[in-house]
């Protein structure tokens, strides 16, 4: 398996370890995974929710300065690895973070969650940084490099495509397609490919997320034509998960049939543990009747108080009442047996090669 290089930042393994909001990939996560040889990644997500810094009523503020803590973190942790932000389109505060994540130290952007037409522009002053926009369709990777060539002469630095099929989290797909056998991931990565090949002449990395778990699923990925992988629900029972130990417990317990999608107050779908929906609701028809943070630019709970305040639930489970939290996973989740370290994740997906390679 070869490096990864995402513009001038190479890591030694293809391996991105995805953004988990409200808390589950923080400094400490993203830390550890750079420093054994992949990409980390800290979600800005709803980060002040458990910071020092959010006195609970200003949330915009805390929002960007959790972040730079977060990465003094990970940097503290691999002073030389390869650190990153995941900074969703959909969050109110999106530009504010993207300026803190340049600010803080991050070698790349990864975006998704919308498409982020503003990119190029707001970081133009950091040209080292690495710009990646998440796609589940070719079409919407098009659309982004065609309004950022034009506007900036900027191009994607690499492309994540993610499979709507088997990532945990906000999907970028309709709920009535998901799971009805029309998605081809592999297909859309090797026509994102071809098409910044053909469009633009660049042979910019594509990588594959979702329902990656194990060496063998990173080498099916290189096989059907991704340059790399980005892993997130693997990373959750690790020691060094930002994640309460139940939370991670939750997915060692979880089965296959747990896992199933909601619909989120963001209008998107998003793949969860499901069964206690009706304890999240229930939470949230008792305790907090309005939103008090205004942290995603659309939401129906925000809007009309429908369904649950998600960002709350997120960060109920993220501190550890899996009861009344929500429980973001892939549908890999149930594969979970033991909480490892992430250095136990890297000699699994790749001792062997080190094996071949010291023979
Ligand atoms: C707990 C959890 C939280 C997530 N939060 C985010 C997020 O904040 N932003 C984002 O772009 N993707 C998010 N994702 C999606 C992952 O970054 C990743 O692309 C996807 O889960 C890959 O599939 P896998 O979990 O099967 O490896 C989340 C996934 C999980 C499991």
């Amino acid at each position: 398996m070869a490096n990864l290089q995402i513009g001038k930042h190479i890591a030694r393994y293809p391996v991105i370890q995805g953004g988990m909001g409200v808390r589950i990939s923080g400094g400490s996560l993203a830390g550890h995974v750079a420093l054994c040889g992949g990409i980390g990644i800290v979600a800005t997500a709803g980060l002040a929710m458990n910071s020092p810094l959010f006195t609970g009523r200003n949330y915009f503020q805390a929002d960007p300065a959790a972040l730079k803590e977060e990465l003094k973190k990970a940097y503290s942790i691999a002073p030389d690895g390869i650190i990153g932000v995941n900074v969703m389109v959909a969050l109110s505060d999106f530009e504010a973070l993207v300026r803190a994540s340049v600010e803080g130290g991050a070698k790349l952007l990864i975006c998704g969650a919308g498409l982020p037409m503003t990119l190029p522009e707001l970081t133009s002053d950091a040209p080292d940084v690495a710009l990646v926009p998440i796609v589940s369709s070719v079409r919407a990777a098009q659309l982004i490099a065609k309004k950022w060539h034009r506007g900036t002469g900027r191009l994607p630095d690499a492309v994540v495509v993610e499979d709507p099929d088997t990532a945990g989290g906000h999907l970028g797909e309709k709920l009535e397609n998901i799971g009805s056998g029309i998605y081809d991931q592999y297909k859309t990565v090797r026509e994102v490919k071809n098409f910044m090949k053909s469009e633009y002449g660049v042979n910019i990395p594509v990588i594959a997320a979702g329902g990656i778990w194990d060496r063998p699923d990173i080498l099916n990925a290189l096989a059907q034509g991704a340059d790399g992988v980005q892993m997130a629900s693997r990373f959750v029972p690790t020691v060094e998960c930002d994640a309460s130990e139940s939370f991670k417990k939750a997915y060692i317990d979880c089965s296959k049939e747990d896992i199933g999608l909601i619909m989120s107050p963001a209008g998107l779908p998003g793949r969860a543990l499901v069964a206690n929906l009706e304890d999240i609701m229930e939470y949230d028809r008792a305790n907090s009747p309005a939103c008090s943070t205004g942290c995603l630019k659309k939401c129906t709970y925000k809007e009309s108080g429908e369904r649950f305040c998600i960002v709350k639930a997120l960060d109920r489970a993220q501190r550890g009442d899996v009861r009344t939290g929500l429980i973001f996973c892939g549908t890999n989740a149930y594969r979970a047996e033991r909480i490892e370290t992430v250095q136990e994740v890297f000699d699994e997906l790749f001792q062997a090669q080190e094996d071949e390679a010291a023979a």
